[in-house]
């Protein structure tokens, strides 16, 4: 199977996180996965990095490389960061295009109230009280994908209920096979997965 790359955007605490790693648990089984998770990729490949449009860019562009690099030698690349930067992301896309690796790209799509309102990591808060300067979303742009390959409310769609779509998604543009999508047939030992 060849590689391919399910980019996912959105704010910060949308829940891209948590669907790169469902929808990666899904497709494990049945062929390389590997997550470049914008919070992780910050302590690794982009430690120093800032916030500054300049810096958003690098960051998302050393991601679209490790994409590549890793998806031509047949990975299923899932990445999880903000990209808010609607020509940054397309600038990666056609990379990507350039080398026929399929990108798909995922919006994370809750309200902001709803992301207000869970606040996980609590930047909102200190965002929404002027203490974190250009916080997406609520100081800094976030433009918004004018041509999603899908798009996910996570406010208003159970985590598992997302994951069968993205999966079908992929199914759809042929880049997963449908079986691997279907999961054990009936009767399968789960205890050899
Ligand atoms: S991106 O804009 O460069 O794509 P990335 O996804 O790597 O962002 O990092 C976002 C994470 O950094 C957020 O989930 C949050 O935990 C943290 N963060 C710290 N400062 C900011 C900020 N000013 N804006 C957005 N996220 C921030």
């Amino acid at each position: 199977m060849s590689g391919a790359i399910l980019w996912f955007t959105g704010l910060s605490g949308g829940g891209k996180s948590t669907l790169a790693n469902a929808v990666g648990a899904r497709l494990k089984p049945a062929r390389p996965v590997e997550i470049l998770d914008g919070d992780e990729v910050r302590t690794h490949l982009s430690k120093g990095l800032g916030f500054t449009k300049e810096d958003r860019d690098i960051n998302v562009h050393r991601i679209g490389f490790v994409s590549r690099l890793l998806a031509r030698h047949g990975v299923f690349v899932i990445t999880a960061a903000i990209s808010p930067y609607a020509t940054t992301r397309q600038e990666v896309r056609a990379l990507a295009a350039a080398e026929g690796i399929p990108f798909i790209e995922a919006f994370v799509n809750p309200t902001l109230e709803s992301l207000v309102a869970r606040d996980v990591k609590g930047l909102y808060r200190r965002a929404l009280a002027g203490e974190i300067p250009h916080f997406t979303g609520v100081s800094d742009p976030y433009e918004p994908p004018s041509q999603p390959d899908i798009v996910i409310r996570t406010d208003a769609e159970p985590v598992d209920a997302s994951v069968d779509r993205i999966l079908g998604a992929l199914v759809d543009r042929g880049i997963v096979p449908a079986a691997v999508v279907a999961g054990p047939a009936p009767g399968a030992d789960s205890r050899s997965r």
